[in-house]
């Protein structure tokens, strides 16, 4: 996890060793003031040496200036190195997310990829950021100090010495303690995350069931829980203060006594132990950032795993070397095809969706496929243009394997509008261009009159450059897919696959635009998913599928004739336009 995370430091490791650097320094000017006020007091105070109180005060006020100089550098490199560093996990991520197949995007909830991309990463980056401030400050202050303490007068720096003692089994017992406490925190953060996101995602399904007073006591439920964590970490965070505190005081009481009496008698002076106080301090005060440190560190190593599993992920669909860049035609053969998702819990057995498929489809064809809900209809095309590869067999493209195509040139020739299918935010023509970056307007109008889209987006004010809300919220169901099939037509594709596509669209409509599909692109092979066998009738090939697997293949007459299937659909479909007198 730790290499995967620094190797996201790039051009941010010079400010990433400079902070440090910076704060040794610091440091190092902080050490030297006790000794310049011991020496003011012992030299010039105690002996009445105006002078040398002079010339020391200006030293200390340079060296008061110096330290601060410092400061404010390491301040500035550790914040540049951390956002620096944090700017390129996230982009780390969101490009490895880019390369992700389809069944790596099934593996992550959107949730949890989001919480991933943001929270998770601001946590590393204050970790970060701490740790190369403190991991230099903290350690070299202690030390330093110590060194100090003990060559002004080692007895009484063994008081110092027990102070820290005690205070790092103090440290041991509250981070063993409250790590587990914190792993559990950024858990329920998660599922906190994930109800907002489904919340607002499902906004309008929560209010069409008068959900909101539900939803809003389950979310309140999470912070609640979440709320009485973060209370039980932090109280045993906190146990961090009154130990300090006693530490503090127990080492200046004993320091002031056993001071006083060395002073007396004459084996301390009065300067001495006044240095030994500021010590004191600066001993506390670093083992306090070295607690801070540690729980720093407890709280963004959940987050940092997270992270690297989302980095390491390695898409399970890879380009074979050499790979054909062409495809020929628009032909399709399925050869003995079987197909299972994976399944990402340990414990489930891969079943499998497609079973033993085998068909052929020439060049140019029209195909339809026919089937129940859950008969795999849509896992069968999905294994065209290889968003998914089959378990078993193969699935030729122009006579070729489509594993042995490069993946960008089989899916450029192969357009399919899927059945989740969704619009981004931006004008229609910007969204007719995902297709074809390049399309004239006059493709773009084309493609949307085969689609018999053109009617619908001359009545928009704006025309083409109407703007789609996100998710195509303000166009209706019909519509939307009526531009995404013209968004696919645009990419004139030897095959173009429409998965349930125009079950929004009315009867006439769809069949307006299969009419139009076998007029002006009679060349591209066109592979239709529909419920209602009006839609696919005309076709020169009907699939049954039934649970995973072709139960016939024929024409519409041939399957009538013979498939008991087909034709009880076919009866209930007529049957209930008969009722409704439509026919
Ligand atoms: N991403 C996925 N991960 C795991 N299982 C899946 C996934 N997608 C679909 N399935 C399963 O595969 C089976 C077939 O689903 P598929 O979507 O192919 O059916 P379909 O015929 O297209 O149905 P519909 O007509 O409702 O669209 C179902 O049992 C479903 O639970
Ligand atoms: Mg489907």
């Amino acid at each position: 996890m730790l290499k995967t995370l620094l190797a996201q430091v790039k051009e941010y490791k010079r400010d990433s060793i400079l902070a440090p650097i910076f704060i040794t320094l610091e440091v190092i000017m902080e050490i030297i003031i006790p000794v310049m006020m011991a020496s003011i007091i012992d030299q010039g105070v105690e002996k009445g040496n105006i002078r040398h109180v002079c010339i020391m005060g200006a030293c200390m006020i340079a060296v008061a200036m110096l330290s601060l100089t410092f400061g404010a550098l390491s301040g500035k490199v550790a914040a540049k190195a951390s956002t620096g560093f944090a700017k390129n996990i996230r982009n780390a991520m969101f490009t490895n997310i880019q390369n992700y197949s389809f069944s790596n995007i099934d593996k992550y909830s959107t949730a949890g990829l989001v919480t991933r991309l943001t929270t998770d990463v601001t946590n590393v980056q204050n970790a970060y950021q701490m740790i190369i401030r403190m991991c230099a400050r903290a350690p070299f202050m202690l030390i330093f100090a110590m060194i100090m303490a003990f060559l002004i007068n080692g007895k009484l720096a063994l008081i110092f010495l027990g102070a820290i003692i005690f205070l790092g089994i103090i440290l041991v017992l509250v981070v063993s303690n409250a790590h587990p406490i914190f792993i559990k925190v950024f858990r329920k953060y998660d599922d906190l995350n994930a109800s907002v996101q489904e919340n607002i995602n499902a906004i309008r399904v929560v209010k069409a069931y008068v959900r909101e007073d539900y939803e809003i006591s389950k979310f309140q439920k999470a912070c609640t829980n979440l709320y009485a964590m973060f209370v039980k970490a932090e109280k045993i965070l906190i146990c961090n203060t009154p130990a300090m505190q006693f530490a503090m005081y127990t080492c200046i009481l004993l320091l002031s006594w056993l001071g006083a009496k060395m002073i007396v008698g004459g084996s301390l002076t009065t300067g001495q132990l006044m240095s030994l106080f500021s010590y004191v301090m600066n001993i506390l005060m670093s083992l306090m950032m070295i607690s801070m440190m540690f729980v720093m560190i407890t709280m963004s190593r959940a987050s940092g795993d997270r992270i690297a599993e989302v980095i390491n992920e390695k898409s399970d669909l890879t380009n074979k070397e050499n790979p054909i860049k062409e495809v020929k035609d628009g032909s399709i053969v399925f050869d003995h095809v079987s197909f299972a998702y994976k399944q990402h819990t340990e414990e489930e057995e891969e079943a499998d969706v497609l079973r033993n498929i085998n068909f052929q489809i020439e060049s140019g064809q029209t195909v339809g496929i026919i089937g129940g809900t859950g008969s795999a209809k849509s896992s069968l095309v999905q294994l065209i243009p290889r968003l998914y590869d089959v378990t078993k067999g193969s699935v030729l493209v122009g006579g070729v394997d489509v594993r042995e195509y490069e993946m960008e040139a089989l899916r450029n020739e192969v357009a399919m509008v899927l059945q989740k299918n969704v619009l981004f935010s931006g004008t229609i023509k910007e969204n007719l261009r995902w297709g074809n970056k390049e399309a004239t307007d006059e493709e773009m109008i084309h493609a949307c009159k085969l689609a018999q889209a053109d009617d619908f987006i001359k009545q928009f004010p704006d025309g083409y450059d109407t703007f789609i809300e996100q998710g195509g919220n303000n166009v209706s169901g019909g519509q939307k897919q009526r531009l995404c099939i013209a968004r696919a037509l645009l990419k004139k594709p030897k095959i173009l696959i429409l998965d349930d596509s125009t079950s929004a669209v009315d009867t006439r409509t769809d069949a307006m635009i299969r009419k139009a599909f076998l007029e002006e692109i009679p060349s591209t092979t066109k592979l239709i998913i529909a419920q209602r066998i009006s839609s696919v009738q005309d076709a020169d090939l009907i699939l049954v599928m039934n649970e995973g697997e072709v139960t016939d293949l024929g024409t519409h007459e041939e399957l009538l004739s013979r498939c008991e299937i087909y034709r009880d659909v076919y009866e209930s479909q007529t049957k209930g336009a008969d009722q409704d007198g439509s026919k």
